[in-house]
């Protein structure tokens, strides 16, 4: 079965990857993935499979079994990010400032092979599988706005998958991991107000240079002294913005960043803590702080049911050997958390990294790359874990 399932993704092995090329050649940002999606509708069109558009840019497609059944669900995100290519490889982005650099391109055209492979099968399927196509995975959340347009119910979704790639494994392995995958973010902004003054009569004023750095410092402390030093909890002030001149002390300093955790009480508890020592010290030192925490992704928590099963289709597809275990969760985020909030899920990577090629380059980079030999090994895994899902452990 297995070997079957391998020997007709080796077939389309060639078609897979002008699709991923393809993609990765015109790379769109989120929501606005038109050319993308109407690649992808196409695709499914010429593949006779069903599909609703929705949110403008995504697609919810539904391959309905031979037989009555559950549903599982697969997703793959579409969008790309803004960042200016520079890996030189043939089919780098044509356009400048846009580039695949999360490997979305890859997800799309796995899903797509996957879909041809299961039509190919779909008489044998005990239920259905349903394939969505999300975009603004990098942007504030495709994932939520599709559930809440219904896209996990006609048919309701009974379980959810969804696979990244990994440029720090090699093609040809996994790495899975039950329970937290991925992390909880808050971004926020905060602005520090104070009076402005001549740089040789500070005491004229209110610095909200010093009073932010004693701020921005002090925030550390919410990882180191107020978290027990084996949770996972990582404060990050990204950008810090004041004053225009080495003689003047400004009237106004900005800082933003994202907290991130495991969620769960973990993450309220950050978010009251941030408060305090902004404020406390902000008062202390004679400033005032407006502090704004927005609410992103609520962080990934992988089924150990649906863990178990990708653990094992992929020892099927890919060898024992090949399955690695993460010790750790990422304090990365993605909405794929959305979904397995809404059905048990599994989030998992697939190595997509190939020394001899050179693509060892993390993802978000210029540099980025991904080995398209992943792409067969992708489709296949995705048709196993399907089948072993719906029609029990072949
Ligand atoms: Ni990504």
């Amino acid at each position: 079965m297995t070997e079957q399932i391998l020997c007709g993704a080796r077939a389309i092995a060639g078609d897979l990857e002008t699709v991923f090329q393809t993609i990765h050649r015109t790379p769109e940002l989120g929501n606005r993935e038109h050319h993308t999606a109407a690649l992808i509708r196409q695709r499914l069109d010429r593949l006779g499979v069903e599909y609703t558009p929705v949110l403008d840019t995504g697609t919810v497609a539904v391959i309905r079994g031979g037989r009555p059944g559950k549903t599982i669900g697969f997703r793959a995100d579409i969008d790309a990010l803004p960042i200016l290519e520079d890996t030189g490889l043939p089919y780098a982005s044509q356009v400048p400032g846009v580039m695949h650099a999360c490997g979305h391109d890859f997800h799309t055209a796995a899903l797509l092979g996957a879909a041809e492979l299961l039509m190919a099968r779909r008489e044998e399927l005990r239920g259905n599988v349903k394939l969505f196509f999300q975009p603004d995975e990098e942007g504030d959340g495709g994932a939520a706005r599709m559930i809440a347009a219904g896209c996990m119910e006609n048919p309701h979704v009974d379980a959810m998958l969804c696979c990244h790639v990994e440029s720090g494994i090699p093609t040809g392995t996994v790495s899975v991991r039950s329970g937290p995958i991925c992390a909880a973010s808050n971004p926020f902004s905060v602005t520090i107000k104070g009076r402005g003054t001549h740089g040789a009569k500070p005491h004229l004023g209110a610095d909200v240079i010093v009073a932010g750095a004693q701020i921005i410092t002090a925030l550390q402390t919410i990882s180191s002294r107020r978290t027990s030093p084996t949770e996972p909890v990582v404060v990050t002030v990204g950008s810090f913005h004041a004053g225009t001149a080495g003689n003047v002390l400004p009237e106004e300093a900005v800082f933003t960043g994202i907290l991130r955790t495991m969620g769960g009480p973990a993450r309220q508890r950050v978010k009251d803590d941030f408060r305090a020592i902004v404020t406390g010290i902000a008062a202390g030192m004679g400033v005032e702080a407006e502090v704004t925490i927005f609410e992103s992704y609520p962080g990934c928590r992988n089924d150990p049911a649906m863990t178990d099963l990708v653990r094992r289709a992929a020892a099927k597809v890919l060898g024992p050997e090949h399955v690695l275990e993460l010790a750790e969760p990422s304090l990365g985020t993605d909405d794929f958390g959305y979904f397995s909030d809404a059905a048990p899920g599994c989030y998992y990577y697939v190595g997509v990294g190939n020394e001899s090629k050179g693509f060892t380059c993390p993802n978000h980079n210029p540099h980025f790359a991904v080995d398209p030999e992943a792409l067969p090994l992708a489709a296949a895994l995705h048709v196993q874990t399907v089948l072993d899902y719906l029609n029990g452990d072949a």
